[in-house]
């Protein structure tokens, strides 16, 4: 089998990825420059299981440094890359969105023109449901408008879309974008709600509800994103799209009922106005993923959400 080179290898995402991949007998390089955004300890917990596997190699690196970039892809003879690294989250981005401009579009362009000029035909990039905006067409499919994005990283998102498109156009690229759905389960990423308010709830802290409880999402446990990453990476032809999520959307009160049953503890709740850069809905259509790519979600919310406290508690010798 040949090398892939996974981006944000020690994130949430990226270290599962590249642990199937391994698991399917793949090699892999995984890239990360253990970006602030969280804790390098976290990230670097994330790679504990992997790192010394044999057919593994960390680099670290930045993704927006063109010539490592370069000199790591010849040198492995990398034929496909699975694109990760970025700065997520949608607050933050409002915050400093010229960061998100830097990482996620800037980074994004480094990869395609390398790509252009080492032969390398095959990409997957971690796009977003955020691309959809606020928008009330639900599901979410792949073929509707998404020129209104509500934040700075969405909008990253969907510019990296639109270079890739671009790309595979004018150089005969191979490149699916994912627009991923609320990616939950082990690792997640620290500040992300399902996360966020297990550990209050734990240590008896207050969690922020924004909004009035209503506000819903389509939460996607992780194996079941991983599948559709190593799928789209087997089925890649010319430039597509394509929504992973579970297709069903969980209302925030119905997910804090939810953690309270499986946590058998009280959230103490901080209720709060709704903030800017969140959409109300997510809410996946993944007919064609599901036709083309064969994916096919399996974790419901309350397994999901089962399988996240139980590592959580692990993680942190917890007794409850
Ligand atoms: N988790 C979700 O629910 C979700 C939803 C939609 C899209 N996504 C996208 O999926 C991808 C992975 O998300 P995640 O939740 O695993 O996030 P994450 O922050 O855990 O992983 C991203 C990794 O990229 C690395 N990174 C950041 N900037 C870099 C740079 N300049 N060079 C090299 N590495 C860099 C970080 O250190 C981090 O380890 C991101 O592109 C994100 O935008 C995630």
């Amino acid at each position: 089998m040949n090398t892939v080179l996974v981006t944000g290898a020690a994130g949430f995402i990226g270290s599962h990825v590249t642990e199937k991949l391994l698991d399917k007998g793949y090699k892999v390089i995984g890239i990360d420059n253990f970006d602030i955004f969280y804790s390098r300890q976290i990230k670097e917990r994330n790679l504990i299981n992997i790192i010394q596997r044999p057919n593994f190699q960390f680099i670290e690196s930045d993704i927006r440094n063109r010539e490592n970039f370069r000199t790591i892809c010849i040198s492995n003879k990398i034929e496909s890359i699975i694109h990760l690294a970025a700065r997520a989250g949608v607050r933050p981005s409002i915050v400093d969105p010229t960061l998100y401009i830097s990482v996620n579009i800037d980074g994004t362009v480094n990869i395609l023109e390398t790509m252009k000029e080492c032969g390398i035909k095959k990409l997957v990039f971690a796009s977003s449901s955020s691309v959809y905006g606020d928008t009330n067409t639900v599901p979410y499919s792949e073929t509707q408008n998404t020129d209104y994005p509500v934040s700075p990283y969405a909008a990253t998102k969907k510019a990296c879309e639109l270079f890739c498109s671009q790309y595979s156009t004018l150089y005969n690229l191979n490149i699916s974008c994912l627009r991923f759905f609320t990616a939950y389960g082990p690792r997640q990423r620290p500040e992300m709600a399902i996360h966020k308010f297990v550990r209050h709830i734990v240590n008896e802290l207050p969690i922020e509800m924004y909004g009035d409880g209503t506000t819903a999402r389509d939460y996607t446990y992780i194996s079941d994103i991983v599948d559709g990453i190593i799928a789209s990476l087997n089925y890649l032809s010319g430039f597509e799209i394509y929504n992973l999520g579970e297709s069903s959307s969980i209302p925030l009160i119905k997910l804090i009922r939810l953690l309270e049953e499986i946590l058998h503890k009280k959230a103490i709740v901080n209720n709060l106005p709704m903030q800017s850069g969140d959409v109300h809905f997510t809410f996946a259509d993944i007919s064609k993923a599901k036709t083309k790519l064969h994916y096919n979600p399996s974790i419901g919310i309350e397994t999901g959400l089962q399988y996240f406290c139980d590592w959580y508690k692990k993680e942190n010798n917890v007794q409850v």
